[in-house]
């Protein structure tokens, strides 16, 4: 079997497989030779001009012929950078946050800052893109990119929101309400129709939720009305919430903090970036004032049609 054939004039290395297949000798292609020779020198050039010997004479590693460094090289691209964003940054400063979602420009660079600003500071309580983190108790804090607001969606909102940070208030009802009436309550409040009963009013929830029970923006008093949920929506969650509350400091309540940043943890521009990045999860609301113009130019288009 190892014996070597000569077939053809080109001799085998002897390997036989399956009885007639046997191997060449032939050598490899030129131009494959010539490459192989030339990466080899390659590897040298290039050894000798990056630092890439993690020793030297001077007992550190070899600085590399070229002089480079990753150092170097990241601080020249920065520089690249910060002059772009410089320009935008000056922009940015006397600029308020409605005013820069007016220039698109603008928009789409804040935007993209916002996002970094929004993992690092706030997507470990309202979730990656503000989709919401759920926790024990239901949500852990708001769903952002929807179009539901405790607080309102407009630009301004969001900004006072950030900056100042939340805390809506609901004391607990504990000694305030018979079972039967938390039982009706909490019954009428998960069907979507608080004032169902006339609890709702009777019992001061009017005060808070608003006579048509959709929530007060001022008070950040939740909208009943609309099945959504930040606490536990079961009959049982919402008499949960009846008996204990939201903030209302006593062991057992809800706990509903959103933390102020403006001063404490972020600067002023990166307040407005966030502010600008949250609107435009798509569940911000446009000001009647400029939402006005729009509805009137399509109008004539449906005529048209
Ligand atoms: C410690 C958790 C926590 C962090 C961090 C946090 N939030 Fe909040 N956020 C909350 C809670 C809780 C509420 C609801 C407060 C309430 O119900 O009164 C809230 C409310 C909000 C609202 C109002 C929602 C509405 O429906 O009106 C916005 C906007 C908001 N947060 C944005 C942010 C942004 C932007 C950041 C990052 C800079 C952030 N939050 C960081 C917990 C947090
Ligand atoms: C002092 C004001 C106040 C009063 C009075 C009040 N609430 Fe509330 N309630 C709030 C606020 C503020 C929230 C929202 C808390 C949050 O998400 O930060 C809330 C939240 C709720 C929730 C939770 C909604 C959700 O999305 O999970 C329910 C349910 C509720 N209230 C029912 C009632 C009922 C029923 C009454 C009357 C017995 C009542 N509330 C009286 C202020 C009040």
């Amino acid at each position: 079997m190892s014996e070597k054939h000569d077939v053809g004039g080109v001799t085998t290395t002897g390997h036989v497989w399956d009885d007639d297949l046997g191997d060449f000798t032939n050598q490899p292609p030129k131009w494959w030779m010539l490459g192989l020779a030339a990466s080899a020198i390659w590897v040298v050039v290039y050894w000798l001009y990056y630092p890439g010997i993690p020793f030297s004479m001077s007992g550190t590693h070899f600085k590399g012929l070229g002089g480079w460094t990753a150092i170097a090289e990241m601080e020249a691209d920065k520089g690249v950078v910060d002059e772009v964003r410089g320009k935008y940054e000056a922009k940015l400063k006397d600029m308020t946050p409605a005013a820069i979602l007016a220039d698109s420009e603008l928009t789409e660079y804040v935007t993209r800052s916002g996002k970094v600003l929004f993992g690092d500071n706030c997507a470990a309580c309202h979730g990656t893109n503000g989709v919401g983190v759920v926790g024990k108790e239901g949500l852990f804090a708001p769903i952002l990119n929807d179009d539901d607001w405790l607080y309102g969606g407009k630009i301004d909102d969001i900004h006072t929101t950030i900056q100042g940070g939340r805390q809506g208030m609901m004391m607990a009802h504990k000694d305030m309400l018979t079972d039967a009436e938390v039982d009706a309550l909490a019954n009428a409040v998960a069907a979507g129709t608080p004032t169902a009963t006339p609890l709702f009013a009777e019992k001061g929830c009017i005060a808070c939720h608003g006579e048509d029970g959709k929530g007060i923006q001022a008070m950040g008093s939740a909208n009943l009305t609309d099945q959504v949920w930040r606490f536990d929506g079961s009959v049982e969650g919402i008499k949960y919430t009846i008996l204990n509350g939201v903030n209302a400091g006593m062991p057992g309540t809800r706990v509903a903090v959103m933390p102020a940043f403006q001063g404490v943890k972020l600067s002023d521009a990166e307040i407005k970036k966030l502010a600008v990045y949250v609107y435009k999860f798509g569940g911000g609301q446009a000001d009647e004032v400029a939402a006005a113009p729009a509805a009137e130019e399509a109008a004539p288009v449906e005529a048209a049609q």
